[in-house]
């Protein structure tokens, strides 16, 4: 993002609204209910024609614009934007049946068929030509009409098909590999193809990890795992090609996932190839959503690099797709916005515009629902519109950085997820996610950044689960620490290079002397195991038998039963100004909440807010503003940080000049 590029449009920043808007499902009466309603919404933009392939080029090379000419102009007459799809996020079934070999195949070799959507391989040269055909007849017949704003596109790339085990994508594969590696035994090297007699001596004898005997070389999935979101970041770059051919001037945007549990995409990566970040998020249920939200948008912001970007999806109310669907309570639909306006969207969009009436996606919620305009849930949507209307002046401001930040890295997530491992109940996500959560229970700000982000504003830096540590990394931190930074690392941090081997001599191999501690041998927990400390804090999944091996090491903790009973549990290692900390253990967030009280105390990082307030409340700053979000089921007495209005509802959002 080195000339980023925001919306093609006239008048004063304001923070977008919308939704996908899917007129092609609907009889052209309906349009115009449809429009009438987003205006009394206050909607500014919507995302069009992502789903629109089979009616945009009913046959081969036929194409049939008249009815998105009319809903663009009728878009455009009621001044609303739009975000332009390429509508090549699911292809026709005219395409599939002439063109089988454009299907996904898993990793059983099962091809996956039509009939739900995004089935195409993502290196299928076929799907990439008649693709890239479609992004040009779309480019060249909206590049000069005026609702044109941005293109959005495809969809969620590697939503469902990230991951294909077919011929192309070996042949691909194969090609990558030779571009990393050069030659085949850079690669056996890497792979440590020794073991198991795997020594490759041709390119074309190498495959993509398809179901195996036993577990697949380490290696090959790994650089599966990276090869397989380059090839579709490959794609976002082939279509992004064609379009600024075509339309210079008009900005690019693709939106990603960065929620829960979607790994397979390297999403800092991807962020230099857009014009300006997009990200859909839906919540996960359970008692910590919010929270899970809050994290998302705050990663989504340092992807970002600090600038606005947009949340071009999420659910007015339930969605379709968990097992059990719940409707949002009252406040949730503003609240939850806002937590994403708060960590640096200047636009809150969702899926979709109109619940629809048939299809997969009927239960799923929408701005304007089943029972039509007369709901709550419509009027929700409408106070929404016009409280984002009232925010307008925080368009365009960056998100102010906190004191102390957690990395966030896709290698390390990937890789410490493998199989073959001391244990395979390690989530990499989840202990990130509970540092996370334990800043906010103690009401201190810290940012969630991918690793190449510049460290060196943050007094204090935790790096959760920091697997993949090569050479170059263990300088960087090294140099953050002696420059005065204060680092904390964790279990199973430290342990292999960008290769997965480990660096030997004991564990942690990248970081022990930065740490000075040293282990020989991991102590994974069973799943009803727990591991007392000293402090009055209980361990579970994962115990290391360590040993501190410099003398000005301090132990913060140790194990005070099994077999670990004496031994330190986590330790801190003064460095200058700055120091080195290792957490052995999974304390979970309430336990995480007690060490990084001490931990952040010490690096000098407090909580600015009153005592009575932190982990009640989120507060998150932008520019002049201060976000304030209750995340108790209770209303909270603010007045410390807002006289004027001193009460916070259950779920309320106070937004504060700073
Ligand atoms: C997204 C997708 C939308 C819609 C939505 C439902 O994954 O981009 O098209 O399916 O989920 O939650």
């Amino acid at each position: 993002m080195s000339t980023p590029r925001w919306l093609r449009r006239a008048g004063t920043p304001r923070l977008e609204f919308g939704a996908d808007y899917n007129p092609d499902q609907w009889p052209r009466a309906v349009w115009d209910d449809d429009v009438r309603h987003m205006r009394e919404a206050g909607v500014t933009i919507v995302s069009l024609a992502i789903f629109s392939w089979a009616r945009l080029e009913p046959a081969d090379g036929v194409f049939d614009f008249a009815w998105l000419d009319d809903a663009m102009d009728l878009l455009h007459a009621n001044g609303i934007l739009v975000d332009l799809a390429t509508a090549t996020a699911s292809p026709p079934p005219w395409l599939t049946a002439a063109h089988p070999e454009i299907l996904p195949v898993d990793r059983v070799g099962e091809t996956i068929w039509p009939g739900g959507r995004q089935h195409w391989r993502p290196t299928s040269p076929v799907f990439r030509t008649y693709a890239l055909r479609l992004v040009r007849a779309i480019a060249d017949r909206y590049r000069d009409h005026p609702a044109l704003t941005a293109w959005h596109v495809n969809n969620e790339l590697g939503c469902h098909n990230v991951y294909d085990y077919s011929d192309d994508a070996a042949t691909a594969f194969r090609s990558w590999l030779r571009d990393r590696y050069q030659t085949i035994e850079a690669l056996n090297d890497a792979w440590a193809t020794a073991f198991w007699s795997q020594r490759y001596t041709a390119w074309d004898e190498i495959l993509p990890p398809r179901l195996a005997a036993t577990y697949p070389n380490p290696g090959q999935q790994l650089d599966f795992k990276r090869f397989s979101s380059d090839a579709l970041k490959d794609y976002l770059i082939a279509e992004r090609e064609v379009l600024r051919e075509i339309t210079p001037e008009v900005p690019i945007t693709t939106n990603f996932m960065v929620m829960g549990e979607t790994s397979a995409m390297n999403y800092a990566d991807w962020a230099a190839e857009v014009d300006f970040i997009s990200n859909d998020h839906y919540r996960t249920p359970g008692a910590r959503s919010a929270d899970e939200l809050s994290f998302s948008a705050n990663l989504t912001g340092n992807i970002a690099g600090g600038r606005p970007w947009f949340l071009l999806e999420h659910s007015t109310s339930a969605v379709n797709w968990q097992p059990i669907n719940l409707a949002k309570r009252p406040g949730e639909i503003e609240r939850d916005s806002l937590l994403h306006v708060a960590h640096g969207a200047d636009a809150v969009c969702f899926f979709q515009w109109r619940q629809s009436k048939g299809g997969a996606e009927k239960y799923h919620s929408a701005m304007l629902p089943h029972a039509g305009a007369d709901s709550d849930l419509f009027r929700s949507v409408v106070a929404l519109g016009s409280r984002l209307g009232e925010l307008a002046p925080l368009a365009g401001t960056p998100r102010t950085p906190a004191r102390a930040a957690i990395v966030f890295d896709w290698e390390s997530w990937w890789a410490a997820e493998l199989d073959s491992h001391p244990t395979d109940r390690l989530r990499y996500r989840q202990e990130a996610f509970d540092w996370y959560t334990a800043f906010l229970d103690l009401g201190i700000r810290a940012d969630v950044v991918p690793l190449a982000a510049d460290l060196s504003g943050y007094e204090l830096v935790i790096a959760p689960i920091l697997h993949v540590v090569p050479a170059a990394l263990t300088a960087r931190l090294t140099g953050y620490v002696e420059a005065g930074g204060h680092l904390v690392t964790t279990y199973f941090s430290g342990i292999v290079d960008e290769n997965d081997h480990v660096w030997l001599g004991g564990y942690p191999g990248a970081l022990r002397d930065l740490l000075g501690i040293r282990i020989e041998e991991f102590a994974p927990l069973l799943d009803d195991e727990r591991a007392e400390l000293d402090n009055g804090l209980t361990g579970s999944l994962w115990t290391d038998r360590l040993e501190v091996t410099a003398a000005e090491v301090e132990v913060l903790a140790s194990y005070k039963t099994g077999d670990l009973d004496g031994r330190a549990a986590v330790t801190r290692r003064p460095v200058g100004a700055g120091s080195a900390s290792y957490v052995s253990t999974r304390l979970g967030p309430e336990g995480l909440g007690v060490l990084l009280a001490e931990l952040a105390a010490r690096a000098g990082v407090t909580s600015d807010l009153p005592a009575e307030l932190r982990g009640r409340v989120e507060v998150a700053r932008r520019g002049d503003f201060r976000f304030v979000f209750n995340r108790t089921g209770e209303p909270v007495d603010i007045s410390a940080l807002s006289p004027a209005e001193p009460i916070l509802t259950a779920r309320g959002v106070a937004v504060l000049h700073a």
